[in-house]
């Protein structure tokens, strides 16, 4: 029962109220059945540091917690919050909250997670946008349905995976992608996306872009199918991955293997957010044209980097800030991980501008080394 999960709400001083359509700011509202059901779960004044992963201070005027398609639909047609700013949050982990946020902060919970059909070529699942990517994963294992296992342990929720088609060993959301639900934050209207409709890139989607076409800051994403096809393949390639096999000897490993070699993998490398803030990769890894690449490797020839099909090359963004120095500097309470230079990490207490600083003086340094411009990976508020 979602209604219960408000009191999870940090607030400042808090103001949990129900809005109705003709009155906002009404005081809690009456348990009539009608009026319940057309309520809007409101919170004035919400801290979002529980809801960032970096754990960021920061606050939202407005908080409305979007249980369904439903709820979605109220938002727009109210005539408060309907003509209002509204800023779309997930789980929060891909995001550097450097300031309060004034637009109404809509906090995605819609749950729900389903086998959708089984053909002999794939399983398509379905799951709410407010589910965590994680336990996502780790269920359609457990129901006998791989194909996730690559993309375990990525923090944040079903609905943020498609908007920076999250990646990992090897393996990109695009590739198990099926399509998606999303309400248009305007006229409120559901529409189903397929993959070519999302235009996945590196990191990126329609859900990122603004331009012609582009879809940021315009829906909501309600629910999200993937297909993963029949028969299973292990996706094997990142290099991570060849190590774990030859070092375990186990030369065809199910999924489950492959799924616990990712959580290994993944927890050597990266801060558990829920012990040390972070918000995963701080810069997307650059990509350069083959010319380039071969100029920089031929002055630092142990440049870690990847060809691409049409010549250019994908360079390994926390090499170059390794290379630089990086690993443990600090600026204020933010740092940079020592384990992974392309992580940043709240030592406790940062301030997004603490986060901010210190990646700028990243940008710096990695562009006067290497003539490369980082760019950042998360949403920059
Ligand atoms: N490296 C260094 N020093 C460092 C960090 C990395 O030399 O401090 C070198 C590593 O030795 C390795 C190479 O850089 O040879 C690549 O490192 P890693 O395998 O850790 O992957 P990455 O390119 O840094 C990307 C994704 C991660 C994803 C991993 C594994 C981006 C921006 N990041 O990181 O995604 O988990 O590959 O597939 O593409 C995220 O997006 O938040 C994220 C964590």
């Amino acid at each position: 029962m979602r209604r219960g999960r408000g009191a999870g709400v940090q607030a400042t001083p808090a103001r949990h109220v129900r809005a109705f359509d003709q009155n906002a700011d009404m005081a809690p509202a009456p348990q009539t059945p009608q009026g319940a059901a057309a309520a809007l779960d409101v919170c004035r004044r919400a801290s979002l540091r529980e809801f960032n992963t970096f754990g960021l201070p920061a606050a939202a005027a407005t908080l409305i917690r979007i249980a369904s398609e439903a709820d979605v639909r109220r938002v727009v047609d109210h005539p408060q919050y309907g003509r209002a700013a509204k800023f779309v949050l997930g789980g929060g982990s891909n995001i550097v909250f450097t300031r309060d946020v004034s637009a109404v902060v809509l906090k995605v919970e819609v749950m729900g997670r389903r086998l959708v059909c089984e053909t002999p070529e794939a399983w398509i699942v379905e799951a709410g946008a407010g589910e965590r990517w994680h336990d996502l994963v780790a269920w359609t294992l457990e129901q006998g349905w791989p194909g996730l296992e690559n993309l375990a342990l990525i923090p944040g929720t079903v609905g943020a995976a498609p908007v920076q088609n999250i990646g990992a060993y090897g393996l990109e959301l695009a590739e198990r992608f099926d399509a998606l639900d999303a309400v248009d934050l305007v006229t409120g209207r559901t529409v189903t996306l397929d993959g070519a409709a999302c235009r996945f890139g590196y990191r990126d989607s329609v859900f990122k872009q603004q331009g012609f076409g582009g879809l940021a800051g315009k829906s909501l994403i309600t629910r999200v199918r993937l297909r993963l096809p029949r028969p299973w393949q292990p996706v094997l390639g990142y290099l991570d991955l060849e190590r774990k096999r030859a070092d375990s000897g186990i030369d065809a490993p199910d999924a489950r293997t492959v799924f616990d070699w990712v959580c290994a993998i993944r927890r050597a490398k990266l801060p558990d957010p829920a012990l040390l803030g972070n918000a995963g990769s701080f810069f997307k890894n650059p990509v350069v044209s083959a010319e380039q690449c071969r100029d920089i490797i031929g002055r630092d020839p142990a440049i870690v980097h990847y060809p691409l099909a049409d010549g250019s090359c994908k360079l390994a963004a926390g090499w170059l800030i390794d290379a630089c120095g990086w690993k443990g500097k600090s600026v204020g309470r933010a740092a940079v991980h020592e384990r992974q230079a392309l992580v940043l990490v709240n030592r406790g207490g940062a301030s997004g501008a603490e986060v901010v600083t210190l990646a700028r003086a990243i940008q710096e340094s990695v562009y006067g080394r290497f003539g490369i411009r980082l760019e950042p990976e998360p949403v920059i508020v």
